[in-house]
């Protein structure tokens, strides 16, 4: 089994060692890893945030650990060499379309989140998000208005085929889970939304079993902060499932803690935190690596088929909090290798 580890920028590399010492210290027969250029990093030593040895390393993993991309020094380049074109050219090229994103309070955890202490003890959710299309990967440009305007736009589209797709993912994970399953969109607006909630509509015949809802993104975003327990699974489109994303990892307890799998049809998977390469805390040892460890546990899971070894470093996970540990994310003093210790410390 080969694993790509691709670091990145900012605080990537330093999350990455962490994953991978936990990893090690698994002792798993068999994993071997090759490390890749991607995003800034990669900018700056071949000018491409993904060239094509990364690209080719990729195809040839069972799968990919990824950190994070994204660096201030690039942000004026033009936009096809920026270092966020890595995470979403992995996506395209591989048909990475099934992006998994648990939250769930861990109990200990429960008074970091930024809701009240009941409110968040009850989230246990599953955002379900599109991540090959939408308003990300539409025609996009500048151009002026008649009257000489300068003015930016970005195509947003699905076809059916990639609400279909989607919507079996969410139906699935459902049925696994509670059997709820709500559809968050801006039907009351967009043509896009309108054809996500028929298809969906049409989908959820083949699933009697599963209940479906649809919820409009800008409530769906209060009811995250009123009532999160209400939630089992969500299914969204790209840009709507970024922004619930990172919204619901602060009613977990931190960005910090949030881990993601990207799947496509052959289960061939890319796991990262949800999270940046966070600029305004790299290379200061103040990152919380969990979110990456948790995504190490779920590519085990997801694309090693190894769920024991997924078990135990969820509950090293869990043990260590228990145990105290807390980077400063979640209110503590611990550093980033501090909390990699914590973790290999409750490994059983
Ligand atoms: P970010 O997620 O990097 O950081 C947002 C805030 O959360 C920052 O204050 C940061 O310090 C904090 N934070 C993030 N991860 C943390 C962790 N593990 N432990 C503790 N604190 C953490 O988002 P941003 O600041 O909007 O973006 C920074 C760069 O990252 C940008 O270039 C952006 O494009 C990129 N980005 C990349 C990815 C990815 O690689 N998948 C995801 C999001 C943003
Ligand atoms: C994420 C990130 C990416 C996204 C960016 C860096 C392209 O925010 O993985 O959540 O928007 O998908
Ligand atoms: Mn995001």
């Amino acid at each position: 089994m080969l694993i790509a580890l691709f670091p990145g920028d900012g605080i990537g590399p330093e999350i990455i060692a962490q994953a991978r010492r936990v990893l090690d210290a698994l002792a798993i027969d068999g994993l071997t890893y090759e490390e890749g250029l991607v995003g800034g990093a990669a900018y700056k030593a071949v000018g491409h945030p993904l060239p094509p040895e990364t690209l080719e390393l990729a195809k040839r993993a069972d799968a990919i650990l990824f950190g994070a991309v994204g660096d201030p020094d690039c942000d004026s380049l033009e936009r096809h060499l920026r270092p966020e074109q890595a995470i979403l050219g992995l996506r395209k090229a591989l048909g990475l379309f099934s992006n998994l994103r648990p939250a769930k309070v861990f109990p200990e955890l429960a008074d970091a989140s930024a809701l009240k202490k009941e409110v968040a003890s009850a989230i246990d959710l599953l955002i379900v998000r599109e991540t090959n299309g939408d308003v990300y990967f539409g025609e996009k440009g500048m151009r002026k208005t008649a009257e000489g305007l300068r003015e930016g736009y970005d195509i947003m589209s699905y076809n059916e085929e990639q609400v279909r797709k989607i919507a079996h993912q969410g139906f699935q994970a459902a049925r696994a889970r509670r059997g709820k399953l709500c559809s968050v969109d801006k039907a009351n607006v967009l043509e896009t939304s309108q054809l996500w909630r028929d298809v969906m509509i049409e989908v959820s015949a083949e699933y009697p079993d599963v209940a479906l809802s649809h919820m409009y993104v800008d409530n769906a975003a209060m009811q995250l902060v009123r009532n999160p327990g209400q939630f089992d699974v969500i299914v969204t489109g790209n840009m709507f499932g970024d922004i619930l994303s990172d919204q619901a990892s602060m009613c977990v307890g931190s960005i910090g803690m949030l881990a993601s799998a990207t799947l496509n049809d052959s289960n061939q998977g890319l796991y990262e935190p949800i999270h940046g390469s966070a600029p305004d805390i790299a290379g200061q040892g103040k990152a919380n690596p969990l979110a990456t460890v948790l995504s190490a546990a779920m590519m085990l899971r997801y694309s090693l088929n190894m769920p024991e070894q997924a078990d135990r470093i969820e509950a090293a996970v869990a043990k260590a909090l228990a145990n105290g540990a807390r980077s400063p994310d979640l209110g503590g003093g611990m550093t980033t290798v501090e909390m990699g210790d914590a973790v290999l410390a409750a490994l059983n």
